[in-house]
């Protein structure tokens, strides 16, 4: 089978690349290199030994797009081509709802004109809003308070849409909750050509003395020790998820977390990561960021009963190959 991996040079997208070539699926690899670089491709020839076909491309240019589908008529895509930095949206919002909103609709138009049957989408827990946790596929979806989190609304609404009306295109919406760590190999990791607002990239930007210090966003919250919880899930067991996705997708639209159902807070981070790797972060506590929730993470049922899937990996192997990827980068 083919895969069209929209945004395959990212993060979650090259590790994903990966685990499908790992399971004998043939990729074929878009990106504009936004925020990726020929690298990732590198990375993923040494690991497996073959570079996927790769089209230096915007996913919402239509020509483009049609070019790759008339010369492979892949049997599925899965996109992760989307912009995903909270704060930068509430800046720049058309710049997300358009890159985000049409990127979905362009490949989706796609693949109803090729009969590529099915579409795995790059969702996010951000749909759950201020929901309780932990959060099920059930809920009803509450404002994400921020314009990328609305774009994984509306594209989920857009391909729900578009799978009533098309029996024969199947949509999996595989929402993520916290995605860290690296390929055990470090030829694959995060790297952000913007400077990064998630937790763990500042934290390895301390212990590289990159900053001063980590800067811990609140300790006032209603949690044990008043820092706030998500749920890290390791790439690598993100991948699988989206193998384990596409091999269950027939028909219809499925939804499933992909999270470890743990929850871990910042101070908790910080120490699983000094004990990972013998190094000390400096860091201090500062005001609450705006938007941010005291908990998030998963209920994992639905994943584990329906696609099999649970994540393997732990805190500290995050924290492990995180850092293991951050120096190799150095060298
Ligand atoms: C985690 C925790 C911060 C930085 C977002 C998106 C989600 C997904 C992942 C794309 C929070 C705290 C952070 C820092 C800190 N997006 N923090 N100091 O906000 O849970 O989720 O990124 O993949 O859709 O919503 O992730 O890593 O930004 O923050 O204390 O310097 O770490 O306040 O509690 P978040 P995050």
């Amino acid at each position: 089978m083919k895969i069209l991996v929209a945004g395959g040079a990212g993060f979650i997208g090259s590790h994903t690349c990966v685990a499908l070539m790992e399971q004998g699926y043939e990729v074929v690899v878009a990106d504009n290199f936004y925020n990726s670089s020929m690298a990732a491709l590198e990375g993923i020839r040494e690991i497996t030994g073959t570079a996927p076909a790769f089209y230096e491309i915007d996913v919402t240019n239509e020509a483009a797009v049609e070019k790759i589908f008339s010369e492979h008529k892949p049997d599925g895509v899965i996109h992760f081509a989307g912009y995903k930095a909270v704060g930068e949206s509430v800046e720049e919002p058309l710049k997300y709802y358009q890159n985000n909103l049409l990127s979905t609709i362009v490949l989706a138009k796609a693949c109803l004109k090729h009969g590529t049957a099915r579409f795995v989408f790059s969702s996010s827990a951000t749909v759950y809003g201020a929901n309780p946790s932990p959060l099920n596929e059930e809920m009803v979806l509450l404002p994400a308070e921020n314009p990328y989190g609305e774009t994984k609304v509306m594209s989920e609404k857009i391909l729900i849409d578009t799978a009533k009306a098309n029996p024969g295109f199947a949509v999996s919406l595989l929402r993520y909750f916290n995605p860290v760590g690296a390929h055990e190999s470090a030829w694959l990791g995060e790297v952000s050509r913007i400077v990064p607002a998630n937790l763990m990239p500042r934290l390895i930007m301390a212990a590289k003395g990159e900053m001063d210090r980590l800067m811990v966003f609140g300790d006032d919250y209603p949690t044990e020790d008043g820092t706030a919880v998500r749920d890290y899930i390791h790439v690598m067991d993100l991948a699988k998820g989206h193998v384990n996705a596409l091999a269950h997708l027939s028909s219809g639209v499925a939804v499933h977390n992909l999270g470890t159902g743990k929850g871990t807070s910042v101070l908790e981070l910080i120490r699983a990561f000094e004990e990972a790797n013998g190094v000390k972060i400096p860091y201090q506590m500062a005001e609450r960021r705006a938007g941010d929730l005291a908990e998030c993470y998963a209920d994992t049922k639905k994943a584990r009963e329906e696609l099999g899937f649970a994540a393997e990996r732990d805190i500290l192997t995050m924290c492990r190959d995180s850092w293991n990827f951050a120096q190799r980068r150095e060298r």
